[in-house]
C-alpha cells in the first residue's frame, strides 16, 4: 500500500527515455486527417486576427464554422463512438460537451455580424475554446493517445471518416453557397 515515496528532486532533470518508437511512428489514418483539420483551423484563427475589412472576416469565419462544424460531426458520428470503451468514457463525455459549447457560441457568432459589439471577441474566444480541445484530444495520455493504443482499426475509421468529411462538406458547403 504504502508506496516507497521516491525523494523529489528539485531539479527538471529529464528522465530518461526507453523508446522512442511510438512517437516517432506514423500516426494511422484517422488520426493524421483530424490533425491535419485542427491545423488548418487554428491556421484560419490566426489569419482571422490580421483582417480588417468586415466582409473578409464574414468570409473567413463561414469558412472556419463550416470546418469546425463537419470535422465536429465526423468526430461525433464515427470516432467517438468507435472510441467507446478505448478511451476513457469522462473524456469522450467531455469533448461531446466542449463541442456542444463550441457549437453554441458559433451559431451566436452567426447570428451576428461583423462589425458588432463583441464579434471579433466572440471569435477569438471560440479559437480558444478550440484550442484547448485541440490539446485534449492531442495531448499525450489524451483522446487521440488512448484510441492509438487501443484496438480499433484507426485506417478503416479514417477512410469512413475520410469520405463522410467530403459529404458533408459538399452538402454544407453548398447550402452556404446559394
Ligand atoms: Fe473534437
Ligand atoms: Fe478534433
Amino acid at each position: 500500500m504504502a508506496a516507497a515515496t521516491k525523494t523529489s528532486t528539485k531539479a527538471k532533470t529529464a528522465k530518461p527515455r526507453k523508446s522512442t518508437r511510438r512517437t516517432g511512428r506514423r500516426d494511422p489514418l484517422a488520426i493524421r486527417l483530424l490533425k491535419q483539420d485542427h491545423r488548418e483551423v487554428e491556421a484560419m484563427f490566426d489569419e482571422y486576427e490580421q483582417l480588417e475589412a468586415d466582409k473578409d472576416k464574414l468570409a473567413l469565419f463561414n469558412k472556419i464554422a463550416l470546418a469546425l462544424k463537419v470535422h465536429t460531426q465526423i468526430e461525433e458520428e464515427i470516432l467517438y463512438p468507435e472510441s467507446r470503451g478505448e478511451v476513457e468514457d469522462d473524456l469522450i463525455d467531455e469533448a461531446y460537451v466542449e463541442h456542444d459549447g463550441a457549437k453554441k457560441l458559433i451559431a451566436e457568432i452567426e447570428a451576428m455580424k461583423p462589425g458588432q459589439e463583441f464579434y471579433d471577441a466572440k471569435v477569438k474566444v471560440l479559437g480558444e475554446y478550440i484550442k484547448h480541445h485541440v490539446k485534449e484530444e492531442e495531448q499525450p495520455g489524451g483522446f487521440f493517445a488512448q484510441a492509438k493504443k487501443g484496438d480499433e482499426d484507426l485506417e478503416a475509421i479514417g477512410e469512413r471518416m475520410k469520405a463522410r468529411k467530403e459529404e458533408l462538406m459538399e452538402k454544407m458547403g453548398g447550402e452556404k453557397a446559394h
